[in-house]
């Protein structure tokens, strides 16, 4: 790989919030007095968290979640739900207007430790965000928020990137937290899925993916327990759907 796209892939990648790489005073956990330490177990939880935008629009109400340590936790919603607020509420860019996040303090140097790929970010080639979760992880970070990084590329390509973050995830034991429209990639990835209502998001079901974290993306696949659980996520994702859409379709 030409060093180009590697320092392209790391400008891309780069954390959303970093005292060391950058220097400014940005963020780095909520000051929100709603942080505490969280459950043992648990990276994060979100309790009971509300969100509206100044402008008055309700983005998130009563949603209660548990984030487990060094596992990968998928989000999947309507458009326009709430899945992206919901991802810089967790890295501490947007504070909760109610309920609260707990982080779980007791991991050493945890603060220091997060990396976020954003919405925008998804033109990136799927090599440069491979190499780069893996350079990136050498510098000790072990968490990592995802929001629909891999949606630019052709489903064969994507397979193979799942193979590879998910090995990359495993061996770093990183908590991950990934955004997807892609209900078969939530279930190839994560060991649970968040599924969200229309907005307001809302908890609307979540689901336990049984499948060991050791897994071949390619034939689970075939395995009819992975078309079972694509099955039920899809009820359920079908039913935050509003009706309009479904028959203008
Ligand atoms: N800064 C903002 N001020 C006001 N409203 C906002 C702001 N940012 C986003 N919104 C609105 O909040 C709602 C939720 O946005 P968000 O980006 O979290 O949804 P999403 O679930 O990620 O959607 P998508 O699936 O399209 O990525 C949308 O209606 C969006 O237009
Ligand atoms: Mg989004």
């Amino acid at each position: 790989m030409s060093e180009d796209v590697t320092e392209r892939a790391a400008r891309n990648m780069s954390p959303a919030i970093d005292e060391e790489s950058d220097g400014t005073a940005r963020p780095v956990l909520p000051s929100h007095p709603a942080v505490r330490a969280a459950d043992a177990g648990r990276a994060v939880t979100l309790e009971n968290v509300g969100f509206r935008y100044p402008n008055g629009l309700e983005v998130l109400r009563g949603v209660s979640v548990g984030i487990p340590t060094g596992e990968v936790t998928a989000i999947v919603g309507p458009s326009g739900c709430g899945k992206s607020t919901l991802l810089h509420l967790l890295a501490g860019l947007l504070h909760p207007t109610s309920g609260g996040i707990q982080f779980n303090l007791d991991e050493r140097n945890e603060r220091h430790r997060l990396a976020m790929v954003f919405q925008q970010d998804t033109l990136l080639p799927w090599l440069t965000v491979r190499d780069n979760v893996s350079l990136y992880y050498k510098y000790h970070r072990s968490r990592l928020l995802l929001d629909e990084p891999f949606s630019s590329v052709d489903e064969p390509t994507r397979i193979g990137i799942h193979q590879d973050v998910l090995r990359i995830v495993r061996a770093l034991n990183m908590t991950t937290v990934l955004v997807t429209h892609d209900l078969a990639e939530a279930v190839s990835l994560a060991n649970q899925v968040v599924i969200l209502s229309a907005r307001p998001g809302t908890v609307a079901a979540m689901h336990k993916i049984p499948f060991e974290g050791e897994r071949d993306v390619l034939t689970l696949r075939d395995e009819p327990l992975f078309l079972e659980i694509y099955g039920r996520l899809w009820r359920d994702l079908s039913r935050q759907i509003p009706r309009g859409k479904l028959s203008d379709g």
